[in-house]
C-alpha cells in the first residue's frame, strides 16, 4: 500500500488545499505517511490516531526520523474510543481505513463518529467522498474455481462436487492471489453501474439502503461467470483528484500491482438463480446464459446493521417481471 505512490500522490493533492494551519486528525495513522504529510504540508497540529500498538511504535519511529514530533501527536486507541476538548477538534480529518469493498473496513462509521465527536462542525473530510460500483463479467478461468470441468478429470463425471461452488458470498481477488486484469479470458457484459454514493463529509449507515435493484443490459451472447465490485473515492466536492480500484486502471500502472494487492476487487460467482432454485441437491451450477440485449436485474443487499459489506442476485428481467419482482430503494 505504502508502494502506491499513485494512492499516496492522491492524499497530497486532497490535502494541500486544505491544511495549512489547520488542526488535523488522521484516523487509522498506520505508518503515520498520511500525518507526515499533512505536518509537511504546514498543518498547525496532527493527531494520529492508531489502534495497532505495532504500528503505533513504527509510525512513532517515522515521525522522528522526519523531524516531525513537534507536529504530530500520536495516541493508540481507537478512533471511537478518543475524546478530545473543545480546544483540541479538528478542521480537517483524513483517513485511509478503506477496504477491497469501500466501506468494509468501517471506515463510514469511524468518519461519522470523528465528525460528531472530534472535530468542528462543518470540519472538511478527506476523501469527501466515494462511489462502489458493479460489472457483470464472463470469464471460463473463473468459472473453473470450484466447477470440476469433465475434460480436466479423465473424463469422469465429477460435477456433483460444483454443488459445492458459493455463488452467494463476495470474494477478493487478492485472497484468491491474482490480479482481475490479466485474466486472459475476461469479457465485460454489462456497463458497469455505481449502486452506492457516499459523502463522507455528511453520509452516515444510515443512509444506507438496505436493498437495491438495478436493470442491465447484457451487452453479448455469452455466460455470465461474475459480478465485480470495485470503487472510487475523490477528494473534494469538484472531485478534483481520484483514486479507484477499477481493475482497466491499476493495468499497466507502475503502482498497479501494490493497489491490487492491498485493495483488488470484489467478486461473486453467478449462477441461473432461478434455474438453481428449481434444480435437485448435488446439482453443479447453473450456468447463467444469456442473449446480448437481454434485460437483467442485479440486487444489492447491503449487510445488516453494519451495511459495510453486500451481496448480490442476478436474475432475468422476464422471469422476475413475471413473477412480479419490483424495483426496490427500500432505505433503512
Ligand atoms: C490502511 S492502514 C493505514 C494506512 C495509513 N493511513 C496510510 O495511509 O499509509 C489502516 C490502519 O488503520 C487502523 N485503523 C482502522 N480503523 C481505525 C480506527 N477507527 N481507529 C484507529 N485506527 C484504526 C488499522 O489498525 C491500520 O493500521
Amino acid at each position: 500500500m505504502l508502494n502506491d505512490s499513485h494512492r499516496n500522490q492522491f492524499y497530497w493533492d486532497a490535502m494541500e488545499p486544505f491544511v495549512t494551519g489547520k488542526r488535523v486528525i488522521d484516523i487509522g495513522a498506520g505508518s503515520g505517511l498520511l500525518s507526515l504529510m499533512a505536518a509537511k504540508l504546514g498543518a498547525e497540529s496532527v493527531l494520529a490516531i492508531e489502534a495497532s500498538k505495532d504500528m503505533v511504535a513504527l509510525a512513532q519511529l517515522n515521525i522522528t526520523r522526519n523531524d516531525q514530533s513537534d507536529v504530530i501527536r500520536i495516541i493508540h486507541d481507537m478512533s471511537s474510543n478518543v475524546k478530545l476538548k473543545e480546544e483540541e477538534k479538528a478542521d480537517v480529518i483524513v483517513s485511509e481505513t478503506l477496504g477491497a469493498l469501500m466501506l468494509g473496513e468501517g471506515t463510514l462509521d469511524y468518519m461519522a463518529d470523528a465528525r460528531k465527536r472530534l472535530a468542528k462542525p462543518g470540519a472538511r473530510v478527506i476523501p469527501a467522498g466515494g462511489a462502489q460500483f458493479a460489472m457483470l463479467i464472463a470469464s471460463p478461468s473463473l468459472a473453473q474455481v470450484s466447477s470440476v470441468q469433465s475434460d480436466c478429470c479423465k473424463g469422469f463425471d465429477l460435477s456433483a462436487i460444483g454443488s459445492l461452488q458459493d455463488t452467494g458470498n463476495i470474494f477478493f481477488t487478492k485472497q484468491w492471489g491474482f490480479r482481475l486484469n490479466l485474466l486472459p479470458d475476461l469479457v465485460e457484459m454489462s456497463e458497469r453501474i455505481q449502486f452506492l454514493e457516499v459523502d463522507f463529509q455528511k453520509s452516515d449507515r444510515q443512509h444506507i439502503p438496505s436493498t437495491k435493484t438495478f436493470r442491465l443490459t447484457a451487452l453479448k451472447d455469452g455466460v455470465i461467470h461474475a459480478v465485480v465490485a470495485s470503487w472510487e473515492v475523490w477528494s473534494d466536492e469538484e472531485r478534483t483528484h481520484k483514486i479507484t480500484t477499477h481493475p482497466e486502471d491499476t493495468r499497466g500502472a507502475p503502482w498497479g500491482f501494490s493497489r491490487d494487492m492491498q485493495w483488488g476487487q470484489g467478486l461473486q460467482l453467478v449462477e441461473d438463480f432461478d434455474l438453481a432454485c428449481k434444480s435437485e441437491r448435488n446439482t453443479p451450477p447453473a450456468p447463467f446464459e444469456v442473449k446480448k440485449g437481454e434485460e437483467l436485474l442485479l440486487t444489492v443487499r447491503f449487510s445488516v446493521p453494519c451495511k459495510q459489506t453486500f451481496q448480490f442476485t442476478l436474475r432475468r428481467a422476464s422471469v422476475a417481471d413475471a413473477k412480479d419482482v419490483r424495483f426496490t430503494d427500500k432505505g433503512q
